[in-house]
């Protein structure tokens, strides 16, 4: 550590304000495909080269946006030989759900309910990203979205602060490994710091207001999580949270982030966000802009041209900025390369990244991935698991079907589609050769009314094939279906429906998708649904129709091989719902853990048109097993406020087949200095348990579980009270017991 910083410090002394500033700034370095229309305001043939000339003259600290190692070794070596003090340079990137090997998408991993599954992931995202020369991920995304309108609800772990907090902590295991510059790891970026997801009306961007207590109790802990397990980097968000641009607000950065959790990396904006401060309407200019996001805690500024901290130098001469924080911020960018090693070895070897890219062990943890984090919704009659011994013929509908490009869902720029396996291909090839598998798209895709940033990067905008004939297509589909002995069919949103920029006003499946389900229900043959999303979709006629639907989300590489294995029965589905999934639009915000409020008793019946109850509750998925939950126990009735109690359930699997639970605990505070939520997670654990078995289930409940933050005395709590918990297999849980808690 000493050494760190007396190296660092040494470097300090010899910067002058200019390579400061430079050290503080991180450029996009884009290379467009051909013939591409850059979505943002750029000049796509002027960008490289300012960027380059900006490494050579030791004014760019960081890049982000290249993934090729040869072009990384390039562009390193313009730092290291060109700038004064040979300072290298830290490469960034968006490695969300994998760089090479796709895996599921970040709401997959977290309905897996599986750290280790999440943890293992994320790992080989980050050998493959360290294998190419990347040393930091801005990822995990560990903003609560209560609002699925909002596209980048599939970034991050859903509704719940208790779910949220363990899955980011299993990211930035994944990602850092042991410790930070550990081998085969990079940093880790939580970001949106913070309440990014509580965009007004679900539009990406918009302002946030939360109160104080939904910050503290359900916005912040996934954050401070992720601290706490030793996150390298932190991003803000974009928006203004209560009236303060996040970028400018030195109550996040210092008191909160810093000064409170004792937070050790750095911070970066998110994207242009710096010179945005005077966009909001806050900063006078990008002098004024660039010393209130310094002064705030704001490390280094992401940028893709003109940077408001290019304009330091000048708000430290002029006084605005302080040199002090400006110098703290250098010391923490510099101590991050250090510790990433990039001193002593700026270079990567580019075969050796060749060879960690085609590792086919990267593959089955994509594969595993994939089969955790589907979600059996409805299995009427034991349709699924496919009986593929009595099967003859399947048709597989839906334009979602057979796309590789959207089983990886967005936020993926370096998967390999010749390796990627789509729901056909992957159907076909565990059916075997006796069982005919035909494909039809029945639906043309859907195009968003307002393109996607991301169409840019070639490849993502989808389209139909040549030729493609409406409404012989729709027929088509259905024959096959009337003719098959099992239909599946594949329906969702494209994948640049979802994501950043991808909010909607409306959950309904795009186009033509629902029409095509129910002629092809409409037809008798026994309908298999898989669902291809990233956010709940109104699923109110196939939840009554069709007999099984699993949601697959964005699978990955290994998707379609996944969606086999599970519709086929190797292994059961074992997922569980990450969010409330509301019936309608207009249910939306809609979470489990509300408070309880007048005339509870009509709960369900706040609207007059609709019932006010999810289609599927928060916690929710069924499995190939059936499992029964029984004596709950609470090994001590009575305890003081800093005590712990051990609950214990007995856990069986019913069925006829081995298959996994998610054993959930929920608690809720009775009385007390503030009225607490009807149910909030405070325990999980999945288990699987083989036909028959039964096994005891032990969650602790202690301190933390019960403490909350109070508006009231404005400070955190732990009360006296009684609290009923309960255990099951999702938040409607009705095994119940209670346990008292009195004044130490
Ligand atoms: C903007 C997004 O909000 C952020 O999440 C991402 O990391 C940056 N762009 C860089 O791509």
């Amino acid at each position: 550590m000493e050494t760190i910083q007396s190296q660092v410090d040494e470097l300090i002394t010899q910067m002058t304000p200019a390579e400061k500033a430079g050290q503080l700034t991180q450029y996009f370095y884009f290379r467009l495909p051909a013939g591409a229309e850059p979505a943002l305001d750029f000049d796509a043939e002027e960008q490289p080269r300012m960027v380059e000339s900006a490494l050579r003259e030791g004014v760019a600290g960081s890049l982000l946006f290249v993934t090729d190692p040869a072009e990384i070794n390039r562009l390193q070596r313009l730092a290291v030989d060109g700038n004064r003090l040979g300072i290298p340079v830290l490469f960034g990137f968006d490695v969300i759900h994998g760089l090479r090997t796709i895996l599921p998408v970040p709401i997959a991993m977290a309905a897996s309910w599986d750290p280790q599954t999440i943890e293992r992931g994320q790992s080989v995202a980050a050998r493959e990203a360290r294998a190419v020369g990347i040393h930091w991920t801005f990822a995990p995304m560990v903003d609560i979205a209560r609002d699925p309108r909002w596209g980048r609800i599939i970034e991050g772990a859903g509704e719940d602060p208790y779910l949220g907090a363990a899955v980011a902590v299993a990211q930035v295991r994944g990602f850092q490994g042991g410790e930070l510059g550990a081998p085969e790891s990079i940093i880790a970026g939580p970001k949106h710091f913070a309440g990014y997801g509580g965009a007004l009306g679900g539009r990406d961007y918009d302002e946030v207001n939360l109160s104080d207590s939904e910050l503290w109790n359900v916005y912040f802990p996934p954050f401070k999580a992720a601290v706490e397990a030793g996150a390298g980097n932190v991003m803000t968000a974009y928006m203004d949270l209560n009236g303060i641009p996040a970028a400018g607000s030195r109550w996040l950065f210092t008191e909160v982030l810093r000064d409170t959790w004792g937070f050790k990396g750095f911070v970066v904006s998110d994207a242009n966000v710096v010179r945005s401060l005077v966009t909001h309407g806050f900063a006078a200019d990008l002098i004024d802009a660039a010393a209130r996001a310094v002064n705030a805690g704001v490390d280094m500024e992401m940028a893709v041209a003109d940077p408001a901290y290019a304009h330091l130098p000048e708000a430290l001469e002029s006084g605005v900025a302080s040199e002090q924080a400006v110098d703290a911020s250098v010391r923490r960018v510099l101590e991050a390369k250090v510790r990433m090693g990039l001193f002593e070895a700026p270079y990567i070897d580019e075969d050796l990244a060749r060879e960690v890219l085609a590792d086919p062990a990267h593959r089955e943890v994509a594969r595993v991935a994939a089969q955790r984090s589907a979600v059996l919704l409805r299995n009427e009659g034991g349709l699924l698991p496919l009986d593929g011994g009595g099967l003859r013929s399947i048709a597989v509908i839906g334009p979602l079907a057979d796309s590789k490009r959207d089983i990886l869902g967005p936020w993926v720029f370096d998967y390999d589609l010749d390796e990627t396996v789509s729901v056909v291909e992957g159907i076909r090839a565990r059916a075997g050769e006796g069982v005919r598998v035909d494909h039809a798209r029945g639906v043309p895709v859907v195009q968003r009314v307002f393109p996607s940033l991301f169409d840019m990067f070639g490849r993502n905008k989808p389209e139909d094939p040549e030729g493609f004939e409406q409404e012989a297509e729709f027929q088509q589909a259905v024959d096959l279906a009337r003719g098959a002995d099992v239909v599946v069919v594949v329906v969702g949103e494209w994948q640049n429906m979802i994501g950043e920029a991808a909010s909607r006003s409306s959950l309904e499946l795009p186009g033509r998708q629902r029409e095509l389900l129910q002629a092809v229900v409409g037809t008798g043959t026994p309908v298999v649904l898989l669902v291809m999303n990233g956010r709940p979709l109104d699923l109110r006629w196939p939840a009554e129709h069709v007999p099984a639907i699993l949601d697959i989300w964005y699978p990955g590489t290994q998707g379609g091989a996944a969606a086999a294995d599970l519709l086929f029965g190797d292994v059961s589905p074992g997922g569980k719902l990450p969010f409330t999934w509301p019936r309608t639009v207009g249910q939306v915000p809609m979470v489990y853990a509300h408070t309880r409020s007048h005339e509870p008793e009509n709960q369900e019946r706040r609207y007059w048109d609709e019932d006010s109850t999810p289609l599927f509750p928060f916690g929710y998925g069924l499995s190939y097993g059936r499992f029964e939950y029984a004596n709950l126990t609470v090994e001590q009735p009575v305890i003081t406020t800093g005590g712990t109690v051990t609950v214990s359930v007995e856990v069986t699997n019913t069925g006829d087949r081995e298959a996994d639970e998610v054993v959930q605990l929920y608690l809720h505070q009775r009385f007390g200095s503030a009225s607490r939520p009807v149910r909030e997670l405070k325990g999980f654990r999945r288990v699987t348990l083989a036909a028959g078995e039964s096994r005891v289930v032990e969650l602790p409940v202690g301190p933390n579980e019960r403490r909350y933050w109070n508006a009231a005395v404005r400070d955190w709590v732990i009360d006296s009270s009684i609290f009923d918990v309960w255990v099951g297999g999702d938040s409607t849980a009705q095994l119940s017991t209670r346990f008292e808690v009195t004044k130490e």
